[in-house]
Parts: C-alpha cells; sequence; structure tokens
C-alpha cells in the first residue's frame, strides 16, 4: 500500500519544489540544448512549396509551368495582400493549389506567405 503523507504540507512542498526544479531546467541554463526546434520556414517554403513555386518563387519549374502559377513578381501576384495570400494559403485555390492549413498550422501558413512576399524583393 501506498503511504501518503500525514503532513499535510508534504505535498505542495512537493509540488514546490518539482516546479523548483522544472523552472531550473527550462531556464536560461538550459534553452540553449532543450528548447524545442521551430521549424525553419525555408525548409517547409523549400519542401512543400517550391515544386510549383520555384525556390524563388518565379513558379518556373516543371511542375509550375504546367500548372500555370504566376510569377510572384508579376502584377498578378503583386496585386494581392498579404491577408489574401494567407487566405489562399489555408484553403488552397483553384484545383491545383491544395490548403495547407490542416498539414502546417495557422502560423506556419503566416510566415510562409511572409518569406514567399519577401522572395520578391530579391
Ligand atoms: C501543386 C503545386 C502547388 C504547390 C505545392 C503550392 N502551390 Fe501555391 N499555387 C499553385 C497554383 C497553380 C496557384 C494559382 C492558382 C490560381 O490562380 O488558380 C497557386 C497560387 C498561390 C498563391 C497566390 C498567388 C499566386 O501566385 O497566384 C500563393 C500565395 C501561393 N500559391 C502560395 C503557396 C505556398 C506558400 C505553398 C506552400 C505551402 C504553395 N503555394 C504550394 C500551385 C501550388
Amino acid at each position: 500500500m501506498t503511504r501518503f503523507p500525514k503532513f499535510p504540507f508534504a505535498w505542495p512542498l512537493a509540488a514546490a519544489s518539482l516546479l523548483a526544479v522544472v523552472l531550473w531546467f527550462s531556464g536560461p541554463h538550459a534553452s540553449m540544448a532543450a528548447a524545442p526546434p521551430a521549424p525553419d520556414v525555408q525548409d517547409v517554403y523549400l519542401d512543400k512549396c517550391a515544386v510549383c513555386h520555384g525556390k524563388d518563387g518565379s513558379g518556373n519549374t516543371t511542375k509550375g509551368r504546367k500548372l500555370k502559377v504566376k510569377d510572384l513578381r508579376s502584377p498578378d501576384a503583386q496585386k494581392l495582400s498579404e491577408a489574401e495570400m494567407i487566405d489562399i494559403v489555408t484553403k488552397g485555390k483553384g484545383k491545383d493549389m491544395d490548403g495547407f492549413e490542416k498539414e502546417l498550422g495557422k502560423d506556419t501558413v503566416k510566415s510562409l506567405v511572409t518569406y514567399y512576399r519577401a522572395l520578391a524583393k530579391k
């Protein structure tokens, strides 16, 4: 049989020291090694989008030409706002571009669009 401490203070005390241990390990000491690796937006773009949109956003790939992906620098793509692009990447557009929200999540979609738009300035 497990023996529970008779002392009513023992549990909060145990909890507090556990918390201290957790705080210690999640503090600056551990942050270098233990930070969860944030997915690198460039890697995601190259992995999920570049087949069609090209590394540079030009759409100049075998698949991109076939599906008539627009060059990011074309007037048609440039007139889209960031919000409209987020919407397209979230829900997809036409029959060839899938929505990515389920797969990648809102935040990644947003940073992908930021990354994609920045390609035009390179
Ligand atoms: C299977 C090929 C394919 C993949 C993969 C793909 N797209 Fe697209 N994307 C398209 C096509 C085709 C269009 C144009 C749809 C239309 O105008 O009907 C498009 C349109 C867009 C647009 C609207 C601007 C424009 O050029 O028309 C954005 C923004 C966009 N894609 C971002 C992304 C991002 C970010 C990813 C990766 C998460 C991605 N796409 C992955 C094919 C693809």
